[in-house]
C-alpha cells in the first residue's frame, strides 16, 4: 500500500484528530477523508468522561490515537476476533476479544460494559457484522451518543458479496423509514428503534446513527395561535400555475397531450390520475440518473 500521509495545516476541518494519528506509535490504517468527519461528530466528547467503543483493532494504532484526542478521561474500549489484541491491556485499553457478528458477543459485552456512549465500527466492514452490530449496539448507546459505522463503501463492492438487498447502506435506508414513520400521517413502523434512533448522516464512507430517545418521539401536525387562516392553499395548483401564466405555450401542449391521455385511459379502464402520475414519473426520471 502506498503510504499517504493526510494533511494537518492548523485550522484544517480534522487536524487535531490528524496530528494525534500521526503521533500515534502504532500502525493505524485510515481514509484521508475520515478525520474531518471525526472531528465534526466527535469534538463534543474530548476532555469529558465518556465511553468510547471502537470495534477493530488491527496494530492498536487507532487506540493511542482516540486516548490522545479524547484525553486522559475517557473509558477507551477496543473489540477484535484476533485474541492477540489482549496484549494492549498492557497500555490501560479496555479490550474484548470475540465477533461482532455474534449477538451473543454483544450480550455478553455490554453486561460486562454497560451502556455506552459511542461505538465506532472498524471491524470487518461485511454486510453481516455492519447489520447485526448496528441491531445489538444501538440499545445500549446513551442519548446524545452514536454508532459510527467506517468503509460503508463496501456495500457497492463485489467482494463483500454486494450489490445485495442485504448490504448496510440498504439497511440504513429502512432506517431512515423508520426515522420517518414517527410522523402521524404514517404508518408508524413496528421496531425497538423507531424512537431510539433520532437522526442519520451519511458521509463518504461512513454513516452515523445519532441516538436520542427524547427527541424521537411521534410527531403530530400543531398550530400556533394567530389570526385565523384565510390563504388559500396553493400546494397542488402550483404546477398549474406556472403553465398557465408564465409559459402559455407549455400549457397548450400539456393539453394536447392530456385530452388523447384521458380519452386512452377511459377506454383502458385507467384511472386518469395514475396516467398523470405516471406522466410526472416520467420527468423525474432524468433528475434520478446523475
Ligand atoms: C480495518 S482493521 C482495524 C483497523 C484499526 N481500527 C486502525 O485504525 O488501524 C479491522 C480489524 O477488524 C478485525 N475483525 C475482522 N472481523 C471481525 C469480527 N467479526 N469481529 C471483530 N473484529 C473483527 C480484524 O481482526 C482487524 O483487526
Amino acid at each position: 500500500m502506498q503510504k499517504i500521509i493526510p494533511a494537518h495545516n492548523p485550522g484544517q476541518p480534522g487536524a487535531d484528530v490528524v496530528a494525534c494519528y500521526l503521533n500515534s506509535k502504532h500502525t493505524s490504517i485510515k481514509h484521508s477523508s475520515y478525520f474531518q468527519v471525526y472531528e465534526s461528530l466527535l469534538a463534543k466528547f474530548r476532555n469529558t468522561r465518556f465511553t468510547f467503543v471502537e470495534i477493530g483493532i488491527l496494530d492498536g494504532g487507532s487506540l493511542f490515537m482516540w486516548r490522545e484526542y479524547f484525553g486522559p478521561q475517557a473509558r477507551i474500549i477496543g473489540i477484535d476476533l484476533n485474541p492477540d489484541a489482549k496484549k494492549w491491556e498492557a497500555e490501560g485499553f479496555e479490550i474484548f476479544i470475540g465477533s461482532q457478528e455474534d449477538p451473543l458477543f454483544w450480550e455478553r459485552f455490554f453486561a460486562a460494559v454497560g451502556d455506552v456512549d459511542v461505538v465506532l465500527d472498524d471491524g470487518g466492514h461485511s454486510n453481516s457484522q455492519q447489520v447485526i452490530t448496528a441491531h445489538h449496539t444501538i440499545r445500549h448507546i446513551r442519548d446524545g451518543g452514536m454508532l459510527i459505522v467506517e468503509d460503508t463503501h463496501t456495500s457497492y463492492m463485489k467482494g463483500f458479496g454486494n450489490p445485495s438487498k442485504y448490504s448496510f447502506i440498504n439497511y440504513c435506508m429502512k432506517i431512515v423509514e423508520l426515522i420517518n414513520s414517527r410522523s402521524s400521517v404514517l404508518t408508524k413502523h413496528p421496531s425497538a428503534l423507531t424512537n431510539v434512533i433520532y437522526s442519520c448522516s451519511f458521509f463518504e464512507s461512513i454513516v452515523c446513527f445519532h441516538i436520542d430517545r427524547q427527541r424521537s418521539f411521534d410527531s403530530r401536525p400543531t398550530v400556533n395561535n394567530g389570526a385565523s387562516p384565510t390563504a388559500k392553499d396553493y400546494r397542488f395548483q402550483k404546477y398549474k400555475v406556472n403553465l398557465d401564466q408564465s409559459k402559455p405555450l407549455a400549457s397548450f401542449v400539456k393539453a394536447l397531450y392530456l385530452v388523447p391521455a384521458r380519452v386512452f385511459s377511459g377506454i383502458l379502464f385507467l384511472n386518469s390520475k395514475t396516467l398523470l402520475e405516471k406522466i410526472t414519473s416520467a420527468r423525474l426520471k432524468k433528475y434520478f440518473r446523475g
